[in-house]
């Protein structure tokens, strides 16, 4: 049983909450593409966790994380994480996390670029995250990149950083900034280098070894199908592919192993930067859904773009994703709603809605389908409909029991 988590929409559909139901069922679960740019809330014994980069599996102790080949690692922030999770009495062993040799790393100078680039864009920015994440994977596919195998190999650090900062000195002196010194690059790196060298490995012989085995793995996406850098809404995409496809590319496992792909819907949709978002809501009427679902990016603070839901755009994105199983999230953020208005196609490009009869009533405690309010059924039902994908999973609250399991995907027995 190897299932795909990816959001189907333009991330932050909720996928941290999945996995972690998920998580117990599976023994790995690894990340495979994207970097620090993602951010999970998850609320657990009532406490708040964000994490960026580290699966948020590491909260159960029977599970291995692993960091795959296709995630861009910023250093840094991997080990802060580490310390945090500590800290609060989940400890992090080898055991525990394995990151793979052949991840990239985010260096200083690619947050720096980043920010630089985005700056020149002006009016025509993208809305980057600002964490490196665009400039690494360049390098990566320049193949002018650090691995985190060298990262950790302090002669081979050493003769890639030189070589990085050469290559970078033209484009800093372009943007009228100092040229990233050598010995503060390595100052910064060689404590971090050292404190993650014991994790780093080669995950995909690992993870062979389990699929011998016959041991589950998650693998669990971030960002969402539209962020895609080839299936999304180009340029307003993030640098890596996000599809469950790449599921496979950031892991070294084949396709032939993948059994399931639960693609994460939220009720409502959401966009954090730049770029279409054809039922995009403006005014009172977006800060009311904003504020309702507290639609605000955990990893900058940035408050999201709102909009009612858009078939057209979930079916594109089971399309893209062979999805099996449809995870519906946040369906209690709509239960203020009277009525919800829901693009079922578009009309010369524009958004053509049926309005579906709101509920009004709290669906918090709701622990079945037939215990929803009709009025909610039906909304489950017609996006099942209309997407052609059934509905395996509602949430309807942010805490991990506030959740409807209808199909044996999602039990798990
Ligand atoms: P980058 O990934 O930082 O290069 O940003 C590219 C685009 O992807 C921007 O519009 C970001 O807001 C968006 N983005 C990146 N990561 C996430 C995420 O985890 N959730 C939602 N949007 C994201």
């Amino acid at each position: 049983m190897n299932t795909v988590i990816v959001g189907l929409q333009w991330g932050d559909e909720g996928k941290g909450k999945v996995v972690d139901l998920l998580t117990p069922h599976f023994k790995y679960v690894v990340r495979f593409q994207g970097g620090n740019n993602a951010g999970h809330t998850l609320v657990v014994n009532d406490e708040t966790f964000g994490l960026h980069l580290i699966p948020s599996g590491i909260l159960h102790d029977t599970v291995c994380c692993m960091i795959g080949n296709g995630v861009v690692v910023d250093p840094a922030v991997l080990l802060e994480e580490m310390q945090g999770l500590n800290r609060a009495g989940y400890t992090v062993t080898t055991e525990r996390l394995q990151i793979s040799s052949n991840a990239h790393v985010i260096w200083p100078f690619h947050r720096t670029l980043d920010v630089a680039r985005e700056a020149a864009r002006g009016k025509n920015k993208i809305g980057t995250t600002g964490r490196g994440i665009g400039p690494t994977y360049e390098d990566k596919v320049a193949r002018r990149g650090m691995r985190m195998a060298e990262f950790v190999n302090t002669q081979q650090r050493q003769a890639k950083l030189q070589s990085m900062i050469v290559e970078k000195s033209p484009i800093y002196k372009y943007v009228k900034m100092n040229v990233p010194s050598f010995d503060a690059m390595e100052a910064w790196a060689s404590p971090l280098a050292e404190r993650l060298r014991p994790y780093v490995c080669d995950t995909i012989d690992n993870l062979h070894t389990a699929i011998q085995e016959q041991e589950p793995i998650l693998f669990e996406g971030a960002q969402g199908t539209f962020l895609d850098i080839d299936h999304g809404t180009y340029p307003f995409v993030t640098s890596s592919n996000t599809v469950s496809g790449a599921a496979c590319i950031g892991t070294g496992v084949g396709p032939t192993h993948i059994t399931h792909v639960i693609g994460i819907v939220k009720a409502y949709l959401t966009r954090v930067g730049s770029g279409p978002f054809k039922t995009e809501i403006h005014g009172e009427d977006a800060e009311r859904l904003r504020t309702l679902g507290g639609e605000f990016g955990v990893t900058t603070g940035r408050a999201r773009r709102c909009g009612w839901l858009d078939i057209p755009l979930l079916k594109r994105a089971c399309m893209l994703n062979g999805v099996t199983d449809i995870c519906l999230t946040k369906l209690d953020i709509l239960s203020h709603y009277k009525e919800i208005p829901l693009c079922t196609r578009y009309e010369n490009d524009v958004p053509h809605y049926e309005i579906m009869q709101g509920w009004n009533e709290d669906i918090q405690h709701c622990r079945d389908f037939d215990s929803l309010p009709a009025a909610c059924q039906e909304y489950i039902l017609r996006i099942e409909e209309l997407s052609g994908v059934s509905i395996g999973l509602i949430g309807v609250g942010p805490k991990r029991s506030e959740s409807i399991i209808r199909t044996d995907t999602f039990r798990m027995s």
